[in-house]
């Protein structure tokens, strides 16, 4: 009775979505992922400064480059997914801030002329972007795999540069057989949430 989605929106986003560890051979095509993209780009970030980046590694000799930098345990469902997408945060954001911020413009002299704070930012708000991302691909019927077994700094240098820092890599699909594993316990509303 307290929320309003739709229940089995409800259920589509989170009680029955699931984490894929396999896919089915179905492609994932650029108009789902043109159709997710402008779904969660409303998702919020602080002074809108929007700087997540997405990598579709649809090339098999692209994909070959990117399992190499995978942990052991994440290589054959990436090397075999029907789609994967590396997530980064943009850390020269800023310089679209004119344009996404037309209201408050200064905010990029303001608050990012510094490359350390825009790092910090841009690692926050491209990680929100990236949850976003996810409950996103749940949203078009398909299942998300996130990885943060790699190697960040070998993948940064193979499809990134220095501005770009990555963050995960998502496995996209329709889930296979066997796609996951039981569904772990989440702490009680009572474990994490305090008043005061
Ligand atoms: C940021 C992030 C990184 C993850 N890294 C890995 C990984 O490297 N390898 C892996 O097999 N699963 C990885 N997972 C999957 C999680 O273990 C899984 O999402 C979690 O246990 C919840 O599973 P469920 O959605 O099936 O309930 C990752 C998930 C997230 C969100």
């Amino acid at each position: 009775m307290s929320l309003v989605l739709d229940p089995a929106a409800q259920d589509l986003l989170f009680r029955e979505a699931r984490t894929a560890n396999t896919f089915t051979d179905e492609p994932v095509t650029e108009e789902q992922v043109q159709a997710i993209y402008d779904l969660v780009k409303f998702g919020p970030t602080a002074f809108n400064q929007t700087p997540l980046r997405i990598t579709l590694v649809r090339s098999a000799e692209a994909r070959e480059r990117l399992v190499k930098h995978l942990a052991e345990g994440n290589q054959a469902k990436t090397a075999a997914a029907p789609l994967v997408a590396i997530l980064s945060a943009d850390n020269e954001f800023h310089e679209e801030l004119p344009q996404l911020l037309p209201h408050f413009p200064q905010a990029k002299d303001m608050f990012f002329a510094e490359r350390p704070v825009r790092e910090s930012a841009a690692a926050l708000n491209a990680a929100l972007q990236a949850a976003y991302f996810i409950i996103g691909v749940r949203a078009a019927g398909l299942a998300a795999g996130p990885m943060t077994g790699l190697d960040f700094e070998g993948l940064r240098k193979e499809f990134l540069d220095d501005d770009h820092t990555p963050l995960m890599v998502v496995n996209i699909g329709r889930p296979g057989e066997d796609a996951w594993f039981p569904r772990s316990p989440r702490l009680a509303y009572d474990e994490v949430v305090t008043t005061v």
